[in-house]
């Protein structure tokens, strides 16, 4: 995991409850990184992993929420930060439709080692787009997240059905839909 994902979750953390919760859910001797990120640095998996077990322990929300509301948070900033892809297209499906075609073959550039899922979408109707989601890392609720805010970004309301799921997450469906 790239330590933008790391040094954007801190940020959150802080944001919503205070830097004290930062400490208390940074448990050094369980981290490979020992909780110092940078953002271009790379970390496993793991480390985000008992991160998100111990805010999820401390907050009562679940692993699968905390995801999602990162995932919102994480749109708003990409926005911010990597606002020409953002500004390339006119709507949420656009975006989405360049996930993967685009957008994170652009992140590999910038970061050769980024591990990145793997989207597919079909455009349904002009209002609907379904999207796949692949990855052994198993983030489809912030992958809902992302998806959620990008469409607030475009001022649409969207509403995000998870279809299917294989067993362990790996793999999942998402039917988007815009309310008029
Ligand atoms: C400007 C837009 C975007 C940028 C700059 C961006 C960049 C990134 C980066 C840097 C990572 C971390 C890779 C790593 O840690 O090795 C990542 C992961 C991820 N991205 Fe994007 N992304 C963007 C848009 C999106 C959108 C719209 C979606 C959802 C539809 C999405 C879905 C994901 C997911 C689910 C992951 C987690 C890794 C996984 O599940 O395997 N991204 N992205």
């Amino acid at each position: 995991m790239k330590g933008i994902v790391f040094t954007e979750l801190m940020e959150m953390v802080e944001d919503r409850f205070g830097i004290e919760m930062v400490d208390r859910i940074i448990q050094p001797k369980e981290l490979v990184s020992k909780g110092i990120f940078t953002s271009v640095g790379t970390y496993p998996f793991s480390d985000l992993v008992s991160i998100l077990g111990h805010l999820s322990q401390a907050t009562g929300a679940s692993i699968p929420d905390l995801e999602k509301v990162f995932g919102q948070y994480l749109a708003g900033r990409f926005s911010k930060m990597y606002l020409p892809f953002f500004q390339r297209v006119n709507t949420v499906f656009e975006l989405l439709d360049e996930v993967d075609s685009y957008i994170h073959i652009e992140v590999m550039k910038l970061y050769p080692d980024a591990e990145l899922p793997q989207f597919e979408t079909v455009r349904k109707a002009d209002n609907m787009i379904e999207m796949i989601y692949r990855s052994q890392r198993k983030m489809f609720p912030f992958a809902e997240g992302l998806i959620d805010a990008s469409a607030h970004y475009f001022q649409q309301k969207v509403k995000i059905q998870v279809l299917e799921w294989n067993s362990d997450g790996a793999e999942v469906r998402f039917l988007v839909d815009e309310l008029a």
